[in-house]
């Protein structure tokens, strides 16, 4: 008895929500206008081509050509562009006097035709050297020559239409001491000056950068590419900046980052934060959301960049890069990450406020 009591008053309770539902209806009728709009967002009009520097970033030729988003944000925010590859001697050099242009014809042209800086990237390096390189067995005058012979080449095409280059990248170890690269080992240290040398001879009105990671992080490395620009500007060789990778992390404090900009300032030339991207899971975990919090701590690592770089002369602040356009287009896809301004449908993210907001300061 009990049990068909409990039962009847059970099929009472749900008939009455039954009910409620068909004559309230708890949800809006799916064409009804709300009666009152939401209150308008205050709008930013201020965009990335407001900074008191040139604010650019690393583009594929594919994704310009094929993706109507990314274009978007490229022409409607960036001032500059960095090919992210298509300049690398394993992209252009396809055997002794054979070249691949037309990647970087069309990045060049693209720039010209938006107004846009292009900087080159990179002559010298010790990783993306093509198989005919690497195999390659010279005297030392031999491997002279051949570098000589390529970045005259390279830098002679777009002499003019290439505002600057990268000349030399990654030369040094964390420890400050001299990375055993191709070029290295075949010519000696001296690779650098005469990589320098020869970029001026080929397009004297270039600006030619020393690039480089870890300055933020490593003391003996900032020192050893802060004692090399000094040393060669002091005989006169062609080193009119230093380019700042800054591929950091959201832990990486303001003062590394600002320590890092102040000590390349110092050495008096141009300053290029020239591939920056903030990882947010540098931990590399596999379950990692972008939450708030996250991103409320990357902005304010982009925000710390950008006020380390108005700290210094404004005519020795040459910009900054960003590695990639948006999140899903970055090169670090080790893990699942978050680390540009943009993020996977282009939206600008807390990281984009971060750097407008230092703008009039
Ligand atoms: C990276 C590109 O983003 C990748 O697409 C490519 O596969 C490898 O090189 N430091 C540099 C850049 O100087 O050239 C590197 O670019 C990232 C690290």
């Amino acid at each position: 008895m009990q049990t068909i009591a409990f039962l009847f008053l059970l099929s009472c309770v749900s008939c009455g929500a039954k009910d409620d539902l068909i004559e309230e209806p708890p949800y809006e009728e799916p064409n009804e206008q709300p009666d009152e709009l939401p209150e308008e967002q205050p709008q930013t009009t201020t965009t990335f081509k407001d900074a008191p520097y040139l604010i650019g970033c690393a583009v594929v030729p594919s994704l310009l050509q094929n993706n109507r988003m990314y274009a978007e944000v490229v022409q409607e925010e960036m001032s500059s562009i960095t090919p992210e590859n298509a300049l690398k001697m394993g992209a252009l050099s396809k055997g002794h006097g054979s070249y691949f242009w037309d990647d970087a014809d069309y990045l060049v042209e693209y720039a010209a035709d938006h107004q846009m800086r292009v900087h080159g990237h990179t002559l010298i390096w010790h990783t993306d050297i093509p198989g005919w390189v690497t195999r390659y067995s010279g005297t030392r005058e031999e491997w002279i020559a051949l570098m000589q012979e390529y970045i005259h080449e390279v830098v002679g095409r777009y002499q003019g239409r290439i505002a600057s280059w990268d000349v030399v990248n990654e030369a040094f170890n964390d420890d400050g001491t001299y990375r055993k690269t191709i070029w290295y080992e075949n010519i000696g240290e001296e690779y650098i000056r005469l990589a320098f040398e020869f970029a001026h001879e080929a397009d004297p009105a270039a600006i030619l950068f020393y690039n480089d990671y870890g300055m933020e992080y490593s003391a003996a490395k900032r020192e050893a590419i802060c004692t090399l620009v000094k040393d060669l500007r002091a005989e006169g060789v062609p080193v009119h900046g230093i380019g700042l990778q800054m591929h950091i992390d959201m832990y990486r404090s303001a003062s590394d980052l600002k320590a890092s900009i102040q000590a390349a300032a110092d050495c008096g030339v141009w300053v290029h934060v020239s591939e920056m991207d903030v990882a947010c899971n540098p931990e590399k975990k596999t379950d990692f959301t972008f939450t708030d919090k996250i991103a409320q701590q990357q902005k304010a690592s982009y925000q710390a960049m950008s006020e380390a770089l108005l700290s210094i002369p404004a005519d020795q602040c040459f910009g900054i890069t960003f590695w990639g356009v948006c999140d899903v287009h970055s090169w670090l896809t080790s893990a699942p990450d978050a680390p540009l301004p943009f993020d996977s449908n282009f939206e600008k993210k807390p990281a984009y406020d971060g750097l407008t907001g230092t703008f009039g300061k």
